[in-house]
């Protein structure tokens, strides 16, 4: 038998004594990260832009882990370096980063102006890429860490009234690969994760038509419920996925495996 089989132990899927960042771990779906990874043993910083950060706050302590906070706008470079500075200068490591902050825009083809696109990029894709260089670049002098892009399942397929999201969730698969690649030999994974339909603010704006196709291809017509995510998210934060690098993994109810 080989030595890793014997060696494999259910504390490899343990967070203890590591630090996540996690950018809109104020709300939502990244509310269930820094709660996922509090609970696996983490502590939490979060790069928030809305200001209330109560819920997440006194989840993350009501787990015995410690959080620490930044508000700002991540399409702005001086504050992702101060939010890099703050994780680091508050927990002196940087060793999970979730990129989920993002904005949903809807609208119809023809009333969907260039400033909605360049905005929907700016956010979801630059700044992703951007903070992901910055911190990639600490975890490389750690010799260790996690990236966690955060997709979609319009990674995978396109739809209609939301051009730039498509576009964004694409290209994070992209930027997925290539801090896979750049990161590769210190120690540093970087993988996607693809929510599939989730109730939450960046699709209060998707149309009824929209929500009543979505359930008609989902398990028991049913929309996901935000702690389905928390098992993959410790999953690709933890020791147990050392060997997964540079690749997206749908959580949709097998949203993306039908026709
Ligand atoms: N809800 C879903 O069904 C679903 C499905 C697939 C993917 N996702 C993705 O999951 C992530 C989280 O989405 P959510 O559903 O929790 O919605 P959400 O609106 O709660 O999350 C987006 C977060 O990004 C923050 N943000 C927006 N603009 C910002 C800026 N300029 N600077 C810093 N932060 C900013 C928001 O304040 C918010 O905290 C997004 O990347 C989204 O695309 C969601």
């Amino acid at each position: 038998m080989q030595d890793s089989i014997k060696e494999f132990s259910m504390d490899f899927f343990s967070l203890k004594g590591k630090v996540a960042m996690v950018t809109g771990g104020n709300t939502n779906l990244g509310m269930a990260y820094c709660v996922a990874f509090a609970k696996a043993g983490a502590d939490i910083f979060v790069p928030h832009f809305l200001p209330d950060v109560v819920e997440v706050k006194d989840a993350v302590e009501a787990e015995g882990r410690r959080i620490g906070f930044l508000q700002g706008d991540l399409t702005d470079a001086a504050y992702r370096k101060a939010a890099v500075a703050a994780c680091l200068e508050t927990f002196g490591r940087i060793d999970i980063l979730v990129n989920n902050a993002n904005i949903g825009l809807f609208a119809p083809f023809e009333e969907y102006t260039d400033e909605m696109y360049l905005k929907t990029v700016d956010i979801g894709l630059n700044a992703a890429y951007s903070l992901g260089r910055e911190v990639g670049l600490v975890m490389k002098k750690q010799k260790s860490g996690k990236i966690i892009n955060i997709g979609s399942a319009l990674s995978f397929t396109g739809d209609t009234g939301c051009p730039g999201y498509v576009i964004v969730k694409h290209g994070m698969i992209g930027v997925t690969r290539v801090f896979a690649n750049e990161l590769r030999n210190d120690g540093v994974q970087c993988n996607c994760l693809c929510p599939g339909f989730f109730k939450s603010d960046v699709n209060t704006g998707v149309a009824q038509e929209i929500v009543d196709r979505v359930a008609a291809q989902l398990p028991g017509g049913k929309w996901g419920e935000f702690g389905d995510l928390m098992g993959t998210a410790v999953f690709l934060a933890s020791r147990a996925s050392d060997y997964v690098n540079g690749w997206a993994i749908s959580v949709d109810g097998g949203f993306t495996s039908v026709i």
